[in-house]
């Protein structure tokens, strides 16, 4: 057997609204990216999720070459990992309307996601807002992946796949999908704090303290020196408060031991200049971000490129999704037209 068939299945996806920023880099991306020599990883752009939020598809195409730009800029190899467009697979289709006979209203309406889109969008309760999770599954289950590289977030729709994967393995008598898992390392999950010291970095909400991987230089400098602080400990070892202790984490994604150090030891014996910390940041983020930046501008450019690459990724995904969709038809006996 080759090393491919025995490696555990990996699958993720991010969807094509908004732009992305470092909280995506630093929950998802360079998770990916570690994963991708050990495991087969299906990773893809879920453009039919943000059809749930984001009716409006005028747009779609452009991002969708965004984020598979981004995707490659932050260092995903098409030759290791199988990256595509959710919608190029028919297959999560059909799994998504035989797991919607197995999925209930009432477990639907209970999860967080819905409840936060039912309160953010009132007017378009739409029935794929409520199936989210069921779309999600089939993401997962249609190749049969046990490991689900996600932020803390999506911990709920994890359960709700595992239940479908019971629920259908129970109901039909065969062991068709093993059950996923959120995976990461074996570290907390990461959480990227914005810049006013107010939540998470966001897609779509406060753009002005969220750093987006497509941010010029200016930009991001002018983001970092602008993030909130104060006037500084007035004594030695103060509790850190949480925006400056932010500061500090975005510190430690971007910056090196010694600027860390420097800036920690100027904290506690009450000598730190903000004004010093931000430039310091401001310029470590610029090496960080300016790279994947440009990459992603010279790809996004090469449009033939990305066509290659979305219509190969089709290829092996639709092989390992109608694999799986020939199991879930033998074990549901919905197989009229092939069987003797
Ligand atoms: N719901 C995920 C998010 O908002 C995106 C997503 C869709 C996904 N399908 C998936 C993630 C399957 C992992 C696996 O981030």
């Amino acid at each position: 057997m080759s090393k491919g068939s025995t490696r555990e299945i990996v699958v993720s996806g991010i969807r094509s609204t908004g732009i992305l920023h470092l909280g995506n880099y630093f929950g998802a991306m360079r998770n990916y990216v570690r994963m991708q020599d050990d495991y087969n990883c299906f990773f893809f752009i879920a453009d039919w999720h943000s059809l749930t939020t984001h009716p409006d598809t005028r747009e779609l195409s452009e991002s969708v070459h965004r984020v598979l730009a981004e995707y490659l800029a932050c260092g995903l190899d098409p030759k290791k990992v199988t990256l595509y467009v959710q919608s190029d697979i028919p297959e999560i289709a059909e799994l998504y309307l035989l797991l919607n006979m197995l999925a209930y209203k009432g477990e639907l309406e209970k999860t967080a996601s819905f409840k936060d889109k039912v309160r953010n969008q009132p007017d378009n309760v739409n029935a794929g807002l409520l199936t989210y999770p069921v779309l999600m599954a089939s993401d997962i289950l249609v190749h049969r992946a046990v490991k689900v590289p996600v932020g803390k977030d999506q911990e709920q729709h994890l359960e709700v796949a595992r239940n479908f994967a019971h629920r259908f393995n129970h109901r039909y008598g065969l062991e068709v999908f093993p059950e996923p898992y959120a995976f990461n390392f074996g570290q907390d999950l990461l959480k990227v704090p914005s810049l006013d010291g107010a939540g998470k970095m966001s897609k779509s909400e406060n753009q002005m303290a969220t750093l987006y991987l497509g941010d010029d230089d200016d930009v991001i400098r002018k983001k970092v020196m602008k993030a909130k602080t104060d006037n500084g400990p007035t004594e030695p070892n103060t509790p850190m408060p949480d925006y400056i202790e932010n500061l500090f984490l975005l510190m430690r994604l971007v910056s090196d031991n010694a600027t860390l150090l420097h800036f920690t030891d100027a904290y506690n014996n009450a000598s730190i200049r903000y004004g010093d910390m931000k430039k310091a940041l401001a310029e470590d983020m610029i090496r960080f971000i300016a790279p994947i930046r440009e990459s992603a501008r010279e790809l996004e450019k090469n449009k033939g490129y990305l066509h290659q690459v979305m219509k190969e990724g089709a290829d092996k995904a639709r092989a390992s999704a109608s694999a799986t969709l020939l199991e879930v038809r033998k074990a549901m006996g919905m197989m009229y037209s092939f069987l003797p």
